[in-house]
């Protein structure tokens, strides 16, 4: 066998064996197989797709590449929540901490941002003296004592992905489905956690540009996660706008917290409670019904908030900012952009709104960059909402002026505006298991 061999038969529409895709992603790992064979082998599968079987065998060995998180440790069903990301998705500093105030455990790897979409640690990092590289010794810890913790993803986990991603961002194939199935999937396993709740997320902030795509993509992660004995489920969700208002990393926190006051904006305050709720039935904690009013109770008696400031004292962080959100540094500089006639909005590129809050310095660049914590956008109309001259559109915010002038212009060329009002998507499309897909 030869990585010749494996190239030509994937180009011809092949079926790996378990060792071909052994002697591939190992071999990479290793580095005995150099780049631009894996590069002409990540276009063959772009082109050519994956079994259900080729998936599940390469998932595994990629997460079986570096470290696997036990989490025995830690009492209790472990449930995990993932998004293929967004713009404004900040899902987990709401979903987490409600999931804790109702019993369950959520011992969490999360992110960084990538490209324009954000991560949750950049966000919560914006929280003073938060740290997000703690030993697993005081992660399992704080999750027994407090419920949940979030970190960042250990360096050792899944290096297949992390050499493979690198690869695949130069070469024009992330937008694979099964490589992103593998990708995400792999660490997910290699995680640890016992139940899975996927967010995938579609339209023109997503990766799955259709919703067609979107549902493809969610059934194979399920698959992959229920082949590998891990209960999974999946939502699709619209990121044709962005999510709730804010955008950026400090104003996605206080957002999060108003949310767990009960004052969130709608569709965020909808994927908030669903995900909760569904990440409780899993680690069973009742019907989805139940679940939803558990989550409403933890709301509305303040001790969802508490639990986020639990953890957040418990990993060093300030958590005086939760209970009084004026404490976070403002940004310097700020941008009114107001409507000039009467019209409808009739489409947002959410993929343009993320990168202009990446201009402002809400995200990186380039790997090195700095965030800028106070930066981001608040949008405050969105698509099919009719605006009146004079009303604010969105709200920019930037340390920077030279920032905050570029910004202030790029994003104009992100929205349409027209006379006839346009369908808002659900913000919730549809919902899968291993036996259905449902759709809202
Ligand atoms: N997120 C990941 O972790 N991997 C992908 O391939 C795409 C999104």
């Amino acid at each position: 066998m030869g990585m010749y061999d494996i190239i030509d038969k994937k180009k011809r529409g092949g079926e790996f064996t378990r060792q071909e895709i052994e002697y591939f992603i190992n071999g990479y790992v290793e580095g005995m197989v150099p780049d631009y064979q894996v590069a002409a082998l990540l276009m063959a599968i772009y082109y050519q797709g994956m079994s259900d079987n080729e998936l599940l065998d390469m998932t595994n060995i990629m997460a079986n590449s570096g470290e696997i998180n036990d989490l025995s440790g830690i009492e209790g069903i472990k449930v995990d929540k993932h998004s293929t990301g967004g713009v404004g998705d900040k899902t987990t500093l709401v979903v987490a901490p409600v999931v804790a105030a109702c019993g369950g455990k959520v011992a969490k790897m999360s992110g960084r941002g990538l490209g324009f979409t954000g991560g949750t640690i950049d966000k919560l990092e914006s929280i003073p003296g938060f740290n997000t590289s703690i030993s697993n010794k005081r992660f399992f810890e704080i999750v027994n004592s407090v419920g949940l913790s979030v970190i960042g993803q250990s360096e050792g986990l899944v290096p297949a992905d992390k050499k493979l991603y690198a690869l695949r961002d130069v070469t024009a194939t992330v937008d694979s489905i099964p490589l992103i199935a593998a990708s995400i999937m792999s660490k997910k396993l290699a995680g640890g956690s016992d139940k899975i709740v996927l967010d995938v997320t579609t339209g023109s902030g997503a990766f799955m540009k259709n919703i067609d795509d979107a549902v493809i993509l969610a059934e194979k992660m399920v698959a992959i996660g229920e082949g590998a004995g891990r209960q999974t489920v999946a939502y699709i969700t619209n990121m044709d706008v962005p999510l709730g208002i804010a955008t950026g990393n400090n104003i996605e926190v206080i957002e999060a917290i108003e949310t767990l006051k009960g004052n969130g904006p709608d569709d965020f305050v909808e994927i908030c409670r669903k995900f909760s709720a569904s990440m409780l039935n899993l680690a069973g904690k009742g019907s989805i019904e139940e679940c939803m009013s558990m989550v409403d109770n933890v709301i509305n008696n303040n001790t969802a908030l508490d639990k986020l400031a639990d953890m957040v004292k418990m990993q060093g962080g300030d958590e005086r900012y939760i209970y009084n959100t004026s404490l976070f540094d403002k940004a310097a500089y700020s941008y009114k952009w107001t409507a000039n006639k009467d019209c409808y909005i009739t489409h947002m590129d959410t993929e343009h709104c993320g990168r202009s809050a990446v201009i402002l310095g809400a995200g990186r660049e380039v790997k090195e960059s700095v965030i800028d914590f106070t930066a981001g956008i608040k949008f405050y109309k969105k698509t099919g909402d009719y605006i009146k001259s004079g009303d604010i559109i969105a709200e920019l915010y930037s340390s920077d002026k030279e920032k905050l002038d570029k910004a202030s212009e790029y994003i104009k060329q992100a929205y349409c505006f027209g006379s006839e009002n346009v369908s808002k998507n659900k913000t919730i499309i549809a919902y899968i298991t291993k036996d259905e897909v449902e759709r809202y």
